[in-house]
């Protein structure tokens, strides 16, 4: 028989989920039916904001919220250089300027100071946008962009696709997705992440001026106005938009899922406390940034170590290949965005990025999803503990 492969992310699909969805196929719709406006309607309910506009994936919620703030061409956008790519591509699609600011080197995160340093190295005087991303799943220094955002007087978009499920305060019970400390949040249900529904995405917001152009340009910029609704064959296009709709059955899928999140959320936490406690021990892992945070609360969406590679007689990519042919899928996430081709320009922005070149040196992703059984986990750390000790410098 073939050996169990573990991915460093995958969905949980139970039989509900299927019901939900064969449901819903077997309904009078498929799509701009009232399954979307439930998620929709759950899914702000779940979060804590006013709106929120389901669309087909997280990169395209990214487009419309970039949209809905009207970043043009040569407006100032600043992003973390350790970062999904699809914020940059956005960006650069819409002709702004970007500017990268550096991250911690332990979490990978744009801190407040690195987005500072970044304003006042690259002498940027119109800062439009700043798009953070909480990489990994834990909400760190929220407020403390809020308050820069407020002295900016710019946007503040929150790249949440690995938060969902994540809390800026416990205590508070204030959830990410409330837009508490931002303009809006954006979400995506790519299998690897909180909750599922295929592809998907969805942008929530407290301003109703946002709430409205994203449901128009999300449907090709077509506005149907409410007096006409005995009309209803009537409509506008009032700007250039796009199809980025969500269908019914995976909306479906995603209100099915979103019951689950919570218990989700608390098994991905079970699965860190047993790899916190394996590798408590383990002098070649520098520091576990997946402990606990007084106040704040991780979607644990990825558990990422940092490796002393000082310390090995093995290269990362060496590593990597190892744990892999042991079936162990590792990831890296994520390359900076000032390495890739399409945006090596930006390696000239006058930022060192010390901490993000430090991080992609050190930083590896392992499995963890709602499905991973204890004895599995033991048996992952186990294969890691042994791996890196066995290629450790004498
Ligand atoms: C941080 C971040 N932003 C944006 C995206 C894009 O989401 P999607 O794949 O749903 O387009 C992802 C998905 O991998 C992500 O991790």
């Amino acid at each position: 028989m073939q050996k169990k492969y573990f991915n460093y992310g995958k969905q949980k699909i139970s039989k509900d989920d299927v019901k939900a969805v064969v449901k819903t196929l077997n309904s009078n719709f498929l799509t701009s039916g009232p399954k979307v406006k439930e998620f929709e309607k759950m899914f702000k309910n779940f979060v804590g904001s006013k709106y929120s506009v389901s669309c087909t994936n997280g990169t395209s919620a990214l487009h419309i919220a970039f949209k809905a703030i009207n970043l043009c061409n040569g407006d100032n956008i600043i992003l973390p250089s350790i970062n999904f790519i699809a914020a940059a591509n956005m960006a650069k699609n819409l002709g702004a300027k970007i500017f990268l600011a550096d991250v911690d080197p332990l979490t990978g995160q744009m801190t407040p100071e690195n987005l500072l340093e970044c304003i006042k190295k690259n002498n940027v005087k119109k800062v439009k946008a700043v798009c953070t991303m909480y990489n990994g799943g834990l909400p760190l220094n929220a407020d403390k962009f809020f308050k820069i955002k407020k002295k900016l007087k710019c946007y503040l978009i929150e790249d949440a696709c690995h938060a969902l499920g994540a809390k800026y305060s416990l205590k508070k019970n204030v959830k990410v997705g409330s837009c508490k400390f931002s303009d809006i949040s954006t979400f995506s249900f790519h299998p690897v992440k909180s909750i599922t529904s295929g592809e998907g995405g969805m942008l929530t917001t407290n301003n109703y001026r946002f709430k409205n152009f994203a449901e128009k340009f999300r449907n090709h910029g077509i506005e149907k106005k409410i007096e006409k609704k005995k009309n209803n064959w009537s409509y506008e296009v009032v700007h250039s938009g796009f199809n980025y709709r969500l269908s019914d059955l995976q909306c479906a899928l995603g209100i099915s899922q979103l019951k689950k999140l919570n218990n989700f959320v608390n098994r991905r936490k079970q699965i860190s406390k047993i790899y916190n406690k394996l590798f408590k021990n383990n002098h070649l892992i520098i520091k576990s940034t997946n402990k606990n945070h007084q106040d704040i609360q991780s979607a644990w969406h990825l558990y990422i170590i940092n490796i002393n590679f000082k310390k090995m007689n093995i290269s990362k990519e060496k590593l990597i290949q190892t744990l892999h042919s042991k079936n162990i899928g590792v990831q890296v996430h994520y390359i900076p965005t000032f390495f890739q081709p399409n945006f090596k320009d930006l390696k000239k922005n006058k930022v060192k990025f010390k901490g993000a070149k430090s991080f992609f040196k050190s930083a590896l992703s392992l499995p963890i999803y709602q499905s991973l059984k204890d004895q599995e986990v033991k048996k992952i750390a186990k294969i890691i503990n042994s791996t890196l000790i066995r290629n450790a410098k004498k």
